[in-house]
């Protein structure tokens, strides 16, 4: 595994390179600007991206933690230069959804209370082996990439969307897309590519999925009551449409989940999307954001002579202990 070949990681071999951005957005004020349900289609879709945003730095956390448990792991330099990439990003996701989780706690977002609740989920998870917590990790990944997918692909999810509200799901989406196999080849880097491993990446998936059927339907549940339309059929059936209607957020999620059970699954094997990172990257990001962060990494690496400094810490506002 230390030929100069495996040195080449899946994603650059691809010509994909992971660039940790920094974009500095700023939420300030928009609860007088926007209406409370600020997506076109109403407070449905609303409150599932919400949710999403809610869950997001309490679930980055999840990820980076597990990243920075693998990276010892890593022997090769590209892999290791790939996974501190991720895991800046990462850092920079939950940084921004913490900034609009700001926002959303002015527009009455019970923001905490549902970080804490998915922290509870994810401690069930804790108590596991570090194996089937680094699957479940790499398994949200893969769901996170099927999202930033649907995102990339179908523009019209956040067609209306206010656009300072929409280019941090596009943002997001697209990074999620440029580092979707990071872990998963950090997770077989440092633990092969057995029967043992294929079984701990399959379990993982199927708690990942668990978790993610119980957390995300309770915590847009608790947005949407918080804006008084908990028993409005008609905010459940638009959320639900959002999701799994045609063209829907998660439509044909069914496909990722078999294609995951393949014993040659790869996030690009599955799915080479990356055309949609080339297509869109003059729409997406900002060059800018790239200098900032590499600032931001430079002045971390003067505190830190490790250098896998997050951009931004790991914003704990939302509950993470
Ligand atoms: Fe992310
Ligand atoms: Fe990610």
């Amino acid at each position: 595994m230390d030929d100069r070949m495996s040195d080449q990681t899946s994603t650059c071999r691809l010509g994909v390179r992971v660039t940790p951005r920094r974009p500095g957005f700023d939420f300030e004020g928009l609860e007088h600007e926007l209406p409370r349900a600020w997506h076109p289609a109403g407070i449905g879709p609303t409150a599932f991206l919400e949710a999403l945003s809610a869950m997001a730095p309490v679930v980055e956390g999840f990820f980076i933690d597990d990243a920075r448990r693998l990276l010892p792991r890593i022997a090769a330099e590209a892999p290791r230069a790939e996974v501190e990439a991720f895991l800046r990003q990462e850092a920079a996701h939950a940084g921004m959804h913490a900034a609009f989780n700001r926002l959303l706690i002015r527009w009455g977002v019970p923001v905490d209370a549902s970080a804490d609740s998915v922290l509870r989920w994810l401690a069930v998870v804790d108590w596991t082996s570090s194996d089937l917590r680094s699957a479940v990790a790499m398994a949200g990944e893969h769901f996170l990439g099927e999202i930033g997918n649907a995102i990339l692909s179908r523009p019209e999810l956040l067609a209306g969307v206010d656009p300072r509200i929409a280019r941090l799901f596009r943002w997001h989406g697209y990074e999620e897309v440029e580092h979707k196999a990071v872990l998963f080849d950090a997770f077989h880097a440092a633990r092969g590519h057995g029967l043992y491993t294929y079984a701990v990446r399959v379990a993982g998936l199927w708690i990942a999925l668990v978790l993610l059927a119980l957390a995300l339907p309770a915590v847009s549940c608790r947005i949407l009551a918080s804006a008084g339309a908990a028993q409005d059929l008609r905010a459940w059936r638009g959320l639900i449409r959002f999701v799994f209607g045609r063209g829907g957020m998660l439509r044909g999620g069914w496909r990722a989940v078999a294609a995951y059970h393949r014993r040659d699954f790869h996030p690009w094997r599955y799915l080479d999307n990356r055309r949609f990172l080339s297509e869109l990257r003059d729409t997406i990001v900002d060059p800018a954001w790239e200098g900032r962060a590499r600032r931001a990494a430079a002045g971390a690496a003067g505190d830190d002579s490790h250098g896998t400094q997050p951009d931004h810490p790991v914003d704990n506002s939302s509950g993470r202990k």
